[in-house]
């Protein structure tokens, strides 16, 4: 495997940044840009977010200008990559923590905010999630919804969403989103499935801290084809992988080094 330089980083859509605060704002000015240019084309902007604690730092800043201001709210809808099933009040929602960072201070019309519904039984959530995505979604390509932009993460096992190493949901290659079981917590969940993360116009994963440098490494320094997050392949070109100096820190070579500024 040859060492990474620049266009070795820049070929695998991977842009680091010094540190998570620099990171959150490089994803939040994607959010932004990518608002405002969905907005100008289309006059609707449809995002996906994922949970976990990464995310958060970049939503919080969405509740502050300048992007506050910049942000197209009245025409963004706001949808969930997942959701475990667990009320919104409860740690570990990603609603509820979304609804803490940022969706309580922005204008966007609640009827644009699309929380995954949680119900004792997932099937029902997953039922309802994709019927509520075929009331905002009335074009789709070849039959899935095509976001603007979803964001995603990466666990330390290399799932994303919650799409877990080995689990059905991987294999869902009919619904929009699946009930599925996994995760830290492991609870009942609903998640997108790859038609539809992988119709986005632009995928953005945001990986931050020392303990994901492990899994970053084998996700692009070795062959190791069967993590859920090697399957983002978007039909619309390459993910863009924002991460941090120390999520990067393991991928080898002198100018990941440079880059990284060590
Ligand atoms: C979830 C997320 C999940 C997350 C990764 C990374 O609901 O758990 O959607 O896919 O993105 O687990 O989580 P951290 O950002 O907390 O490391």
């Amino acid at each position: 495997m040859t060492a990474p330089d620049e266009s070795w980083l820049k070929k695998r859509g991977i842009v680091i940044r010094a540190n998570a605060e620099d990171l959150a704002a490089a994803g939040a000015d994607m959010f932004c840009q990518t608002a405002r240019q969905s907005v100008e084309r289309r006059g609707f902007f449809a995002v996906a977010v994922s949970g976990g604690t990464t995310p958060r730092r970049m939503h919080r800043l969405l509740s502050r200008n300048p992007r506050l201001s910049e942000i197209p709210w009245r025409c963004t809808h706001l949808f969930w990559v997942d959701e475990r099933m667990l009320p919104p009040d409860q740690p570990g929602s990603n609603f509820g923590a979304a609804r803490r960072d940022f969706l309580d201070r922005v204008p966007i019309p609640p009827g644009q905010v699309h929380p995954i519904p949680v119900t004792e039984d997932p099937e029902e959530a997953a039922a309802r999630y994709e019927e509520d995505l075929k009331n905002v979604f009335h074009r789709t390509k070849e039959g899935f919804p095509e976001f603007d932009l979803i964001f995603l993460g990466v666990g330390k096992d290399g799932h994303t969403a919650s799409l877990f190493p080995g689990r059905p949901g991987m294999e869902e290659t009919g619904r929009w989103v699946t009930p599925v079981k996994g995760g830290d917590p492991e609870v009942n969940r609903v998640t997108m499935t790859y038609p539809v993360l992988n119709r986005a116009r632009q995928v953005v994963f945001l990986i931050s801290g020392k303990e994901k440098a492990g899994i970053v490494k084998t996700l692009f320094q070795t062959k190791e084809a069967r993590l859920p997050a090697r399957r983002i392949r978007p039909l619309n070109g390459k993910p863009i992988w924002l991460m941090d100096r120390e999520a990067a820190s393991q991928l080898t070579g002198a100018v990941a080094g440079r880059v990284l500024g060590n």
